[in-house]
């Protein structure tokens, strides 16, 4: 709600309200924030633009965050291994750097030459004339070198004016990080900001951090604590640069074999990055929608199978049947922008690098509630 909104409420009582709060002096001249201090915040956050919702690309995920990816948001994006977490953060990356935010994918995993093959399958698969899809293996392999495929890595090169992608040595710091976050945002003060970390288990707690010296040596040794205490390092830079900051999350071995279904204690270094995170995502991928089915909650049930057998008849998925279009779905499980009981359909190519919305949008959910 921006000032006009509240205007447009015609509520003078709490117009009034709003403004007696703000300037009323406190008579104790203590040292202390009052309601008037966090009412002249709350001014200031509406006229800040870099806190515009940046829309993701995929229309259920979109919805389920109120708009798209905000800043100050960390989200979490978990699964078990070779779901398509990295598939999806770059598929994300692309998305948020066409809607205009300045977009920084810090790699911890892939190579530059991997992220640059699976951006060049998922913008081919976009092209207007595409009437297939391309592996990433095989671009990453050089082949195919047709006219679309360098159409689209051009076009993967033309997005270096938005779309930035940093590589993270073994045993790099969340300063590390920081320090790339915070130049850019110094060079660009004005812009929305999306900050993607893949995944955030092989990120360090840095010297320069709240905890510092012996502390964060003693901190690192404690896996657990380790990445709670970079979730929490990544919140305060959320914070502190005005950036939406996403993470990739391993889920436990526990969880992985755990029929897949996961939980919020299953993201490594559980409680205390789970506490951090303003929402929460897993990833569920299966060839047998059924099974995929079977992964969710039991309220979101019938509506996943609904949703499915939509999605698995959708004229245009014959074009990337040998890439393995499987059923997915991202199964919300916190979330403090809106709805999370919910269970986002996705068509997976993961081949091609690249998720497709599936036809149900969250608020058609039965019996989905906050
Ligand atoms: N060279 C390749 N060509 C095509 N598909 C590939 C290639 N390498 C991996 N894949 C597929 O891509 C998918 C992996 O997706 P992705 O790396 O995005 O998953 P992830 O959830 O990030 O996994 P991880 O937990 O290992 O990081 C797998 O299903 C795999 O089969
Ligand atoms: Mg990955």
């Amino acid at each position: 709600m921006n000032e006009q909104d509240l205007a447009d409420l015609d509520d003078e009582k709490l117009h009034h309200a709003l403004e007696s709060a703000e300037e009323m002096e406190h008579p104790d001249k203590l040292d202390l924030h009052t309601s008037a201090d966090a009412v002249r915040a709350l001014r200031e956050h509406w006229k800040d633009s870099r806190k515009r919702a940046v829309r993701t690309g995929l229309l259920g995920l979109d919805q389920t965050l109120g708009g798209g990816l905000r800043a100050g948001d960390l989200m979490a994006l978990a699964g078990p291994t070779g779901q398509g977490k990295t598939g999806l953060l770059l598929q994300i990356a692309r998305h948020t750097a066409r809607d205009g935010a300045r977009v920084l994918y810090f790699s911890c995993e892939i190579e530059e030459t991997e992220s640059a093959a699976r951006l060049a399958a998922l913008e081919r698969y976009h092209l207007p004339d595409a009437k297939d899809a391309v592996g990433f293996g095989d671009i990453l392999d050089g082949k195919p070198s047709d006219a679309m495929t360098a159409e689209a890595i051009d076009l993967v090169e033309a997005a270096s004016a938005s779309l930035y992608i940093e590589q993270i040595p073994d045993g790099g710091t969340v300063d590390d990080v920081r320090a790339k976050v915070k130049a850019l945002r110094e060079s660009y003060p004005d812009d929305p900001l999306v900050v993607i970390v893949d995944p955030l288990q092989r990120l360090f707690v840095g010297d320069g951090g709240a905890r510092s010296g012996s502390v964060a040596r003693s901190m690192n040794a404690s896996e657990t604590e380790r990445i709670g205490q970079v979730g929490l390092a990544l919140k305060r830079l959320a914070s502190d640069t005005r950036a939406a900051v996403i993470f990739g999350s391993d889920s436990t071995m526990q969880a992985a074999s755990d029929d897949g279904r996961g939980s919020s204690s299953g993201l490594r270094g559980s409680y205390i990055l789970s506490n951090a995170a303003t929402s929460i995502f897993w990833l569920h991928v299966d060839d047998d929608p059924e099974k995929l089915v079977k992964k969710l909650d039991q309220e979101r049930l019938e509506w996943a199978r609904g949703v499915h057998e939509i999605n698995m008849g959708v004229a245009g998925l014959p074009k990337i049947q040998p890439l393995g279009p499987k059923p997915a779905a991202l199964e919300c499980r916190k979330n403090r922008r809106g709805r999370r009981n919910v269970a986002i359909p996705l068509v997976s190519v993961p081949g091609a690098n690249l998720f497709l919305d599936g036809d149900v949008v969250p608020s058609q959910v039965p019996g989905a509630s906050r």
